[in-house]
């Protein structure tokens, strides 16, 4: 069986969809959700405007071997996020490789046509991010590859890009003439949308959640029964202590958390460079607006059955749950609300005048990002200001569940060497807090608030809460006694070199020193145990000295170990009349730092991606045009080979 395969199911898709009635599949490749909620949205639309019998499905599912049998008068889309370095999600690597490969072996033999997918029509759009260099490069090569088969495309192939902040509205654009085109090629008509729930959520006021079995934010089905099992996995986290929590700024109005996951017992294992997954709880304070400005408040420990009213729909979260366990631990309530959404609810809006407000902020660009993004807004602080003191009780929750994300754990560079603390995995994380000029409420990073919260309990503090936030900190029932956090853990690319006698450079300002510390940790344990440990570079940047020099005392221990194998350069960007940051830091050592690239020297980045990574990436290529005398363009295919053998590494956001 294929990874995600489940006994039993059927990998046949054309079978599926003849068996289910459907003639349009949406294929999503999908690595933190983001893309299948897109494909959700497609098809749910295709069905309400459209007719269309659309299914949502995961490429993993499915078998492509008889995509030269698919049928005409049916359409594929493929909805596709490209993953780090221009590569596929891990549910579509399969996928990936086998319409890549020349020889893909269709069942009909189809590798002795040249143009085995005659019959295919496809939509495509994908999900990528210009700050990395291989921009949407999955959808562009699938994209290709099928036309290559001699499938025909309906609609241009859309490309949204999460690097400029414009991925919803380069959806938005995409759509209106992709349908257009898709219309004329099926002979679709639209009609006026009506809305047709995807789920059942039966309300069952006889069970007691707390006896039943009833998912109050559990997981999965190893939790709900009292179980740690492993694997643990993105499906499966494990709920860690907190061995150790600590502030590391000394600003009173900033906040940096240095945490110590203890994760023995788990078999959960990393290697220095990795990334720890939290898997956070909305705050009380936004739980409790949403189940307010819904009316659902006084029903909100209501069990309630959810269920897919179509066999293809599958439900985000465990079920049966509450209205409260849904809301704080399954929905992604405090991301910023989508335009199309908003347009979506207008129709349930408690009378006319704010029917007319929502529908115009979903349908004018300008309006919406004046009136909702502009401020940050999340769903229920919108609807708060458009509700007259009515509350919002024609919502169907099943387009609450349809509309939001289900909640994403949040992904943090582990900030320790694997060498040195195997079962304790370091956590450096500042704690955000939006602040809009004229917007209503202060947008609060939803998992650092909630470590923050965390640390404050373990910490015995009397108001864990600084901000009010009002977090769930025991988890469902009280199991994770103590202070605890639910975790797992990703695997990157991001390295050491595996010979600790080569040089490297670490250019990581602000939190993006995390790895860096365990970068800089691991080589300090080998230069103690006698290993001969090459140059070890590292630019940091911060604001001030005395408030946010992240790890200032630790640095001097390391060197101790390191003498001057290491290198410390720090850039103040708020002490002095002029800000000083990593980037003037690099240029003043810019000789040192060819030297180095030259005897092979690791060039390490990670941070945020918009601009800082930007930045040092050109300021590289600038530094070695010069002190090698090259043009920029040879400097610039230099450093374009340097990443391609990881000589050069990012870790970066944004
Ligand atoms: P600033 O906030 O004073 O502008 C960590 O956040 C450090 O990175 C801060 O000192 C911050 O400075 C600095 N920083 C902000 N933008 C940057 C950029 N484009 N390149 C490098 N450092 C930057």
């Amino acid at each position: 069986l294929a990874n995600g395969a489940k006994a039993g199911k059927s990998r046949n898709i054309i079978e599926k969809m003849e068996e289910t009635g459907k003639n349009c599949v949406v294929f999503y490749g999908s690595q933190t959700g983001t893309a299948e909620d897109y494909a959700s949205r497609l098809a749910k639309e295709g069905a309400s405007r459209f007719g269309l019998k659309t299914m949502v499905a995961d490429l993993e599912d499915y078998e492509y071997e008889n995509l030269d049998t698919f049928p005409e008068d049916k359409i594929v889309m493929f909805v596709l996020a490209t993953y780090g370095e221009g590569e596929p999600t891990d549910n579509a690597v399969e996928f990936y490789e086998f319409i890549m490969s020349d020889d893909s072996s269709f069942s009909e033999g189809g590798s002795a046509s040249d143009k085995p997918l005659g019959n295919l029509k496809y939509v495509t759009f994908g999900l990528g991010n210009n700050t990395y260099e291989h921009y949407n490069a999955m959808v562009r090569r699938v994209d290709g590859a099928l036309t290559k088969l001699g499938a025909t495309r309906i609609g241009a192939a859309g490309e949204g890009d999460d690097g400029a902040g414009t991925m919803e509205e380069d959806f938005l654009a995409w759509k209106e003439p992709m349908w257009a085109s898709l219309m004329e090629a099926m002979q679709l008509e639209e009609r006026e949308a009506v809305y047709e729930p995807v789920f059942e959520v039966a309300e069952k006021p006889e069970m007691d959640a707390e006896e039943d079995q009833v998912y109050l934010g559990e997981p999965n089905k190893n939790h709900l029964e009292g179980l740690q099992k492993g694997p643990f996995n993105a499906h499966n986290p494990f709920i860690a202590p907190i061995a150790e929590s600590k502030e590391l700024f000394s600003a009173v109005d900033r906040n940096c958390l240095h945490m110590e996951i203890d994760v023995s017992g788990s078999n959960l294992t990393y290697t220095t460079g990795d990334h720890i997954a939290v898997w956070p709880t909305n705050p009380g304070k936004e739980v409790d607006r949403f189940l307010a400005i819904l009316g659902l408040t006084e029903k909100r420990h209501m069990v309630i059955n959810i269920k897919g009213l179509d066999p293809t729909a599958k439900v985000p979260f465990p079920s049966p749950t509450t209205y409260d366990a849904a809301v704080r631990y399954q929905m992604e309530i405090c991301a910023p609300v989508s335009r199309q959404f908003v347009s979506s609810l207008a129709q349930f809006a408690p009378n006319d005048t704010i029917k007319a407000e929502m529908a115009k902020m979903g349908g004018d660009k300008d309006y919406f990002h004046e009136k909702v993004s502009d401020l940050n807004l999340n769903l229920a602080q919108l609807l708060e200001i458009h509700s007259n003191g009515e509350p919002w009780t024609k919502v169907p929750f099943s387009i609450l569940i349809e509309g939001l994300h289900k909640i994403q754990p949040r992904f943090y560079s582990i900030s320790s060497s694997s060498m040195v603390q195997k079962d304790k995995i370091s956590i450096t994380a500042v704690v955000e807090s939006i602040v809009k000029p004229g917007a209503p409420h202060v947008v609060k990073g939803v998992t650092t608030n909630y470590l923050l919260a965390l640390k404050q309990k373990q910490h015995g503090v009397a108001e864990p809460d600084p901000h009010g936030l009002n977090y769930a900190l025991t988890g469902p029932r009280n199991k994770y006694d103590g202070v605890h956090v639910p975790v797992h853990v990703r695997h990157s690319n991001f390295r050491l070199p595996s010979d600790p006698r080569n040089p490297i450079i670490m250019v990581g300002p602000g939190t993006g020193v995390a790895p860096f510390r365990a970068f800089v940790q691991e080589r300090a344990h080998q230069a103690r145990a006698g290993e001969e440990v090459g140059k070890t570079v590292l630019f940091f940047g911060c604001r001030k000295k005395v408030e946010d020099f992240l790890y200032e005392n630790e640095w001097d221990t390391y060197k101790n170990d390191l003498g001057d194998k290491f290198e410390l350069h720090v850039a103040f960007s708020r002490d002095g009349p002029q800000k000083v940051y990593v980037q003037h830091k690099l240029e003043e050592n810019a000789e040192v730092i060819d030297k180095l690239l030259q005897q092979k020297a690791f060039f390490y980045v990670c941070g945020d991606a918009a601009n800082m990574a930007r930045e040092v990436n050109s300021l590289l290529i600038r530094i070695i045009a010069q002190q090698r005398g090259v043009p920029e363009t040879k400097a610039e295919e230099i450093v374009k080979k340097m990443r391609a053998s990881n000589q050069y590494q990012e870790d970066v956001w944004s």
